[in-house]
């Protein structure tokens, strides 16, 4: 049984994770201004890895026979001064996100709920590679500067990256 503080913590973590793909379509937007399609690709790739990131929460809280509170999503962000700007706060955002998972966590350890937790650790996992990808990007981005050759090199790079829906095996731990 979910208790009623890890149903509102998972409740608002949906939430979170909504904000999340608001955030970097607003980012993605900023790239498409720029004419840099890879670097919006990039983002348009994660704003649906978000929003499977809120779903595999609301589907876990259906199966498990909690209440599914959906919340207000707040503006993002839409104003960027520079794409080191647009990466910086990416970083800054997972690494929120992180601590967020963190609490959660936390309060399922001290109520000794075996079954959120476990299903919690798919996304601490999710959240190393989260903050390493895009620490990867500032710290690429970081390197070319303002070399505009270096920023179409990376513009293609980042144009390569396809989503992938998130399949069950991988999210074995999510099943309730
Ligand atoms: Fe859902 Fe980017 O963490």
């Amino acid at each position: 049984m979910l208790s009623e503080k890890l149903q509102e913590m998972l409740n608002e973590q949906i939430s979170k994770e909504f904000y999340s793909a608001y955030l970097y379509l607003s980012i993605e937007a900023y790239f498409l201004s720029l004419n840099l399609n890879g670097f919006a690709n990039w983002f348009h790739v994660q704003v649906q890895e978000e929003k499977d990131h809120a779903m595999l929460m609301y589907n876990y809280l259906a199966k498990v026979g909690g209440r599914i509170i959906l919340k207000e999503i707040a503006a993002p962000k839409v104003e960027f001064v520079s794409i080191e700007d647009a990466l910086k706060t990416t970083l800054e955002h997972e690494q929120f996100v992180t601590r967020s998972i963190y609490d959660i966590v936390d309060a399922s350890i001290l109520e000794r709920d075996h079954k959120i937790n476990y299903f919690l650790q798919w996304f601490v996992n999710e959240q190393t590679e989260e903050e390493a990808n895009a620490e990867n990007n500032l710290k690429k981005f970081m390197i070319v500067g303002n070399d505009g050759k270096g920023i179409l090199m990376m513009d293609s790079e980042l144009a390569t990256r396809v989503y992938v829906p998130i399949t069950s095996t991988q999210t074995q731990s999510t099943q309730p």
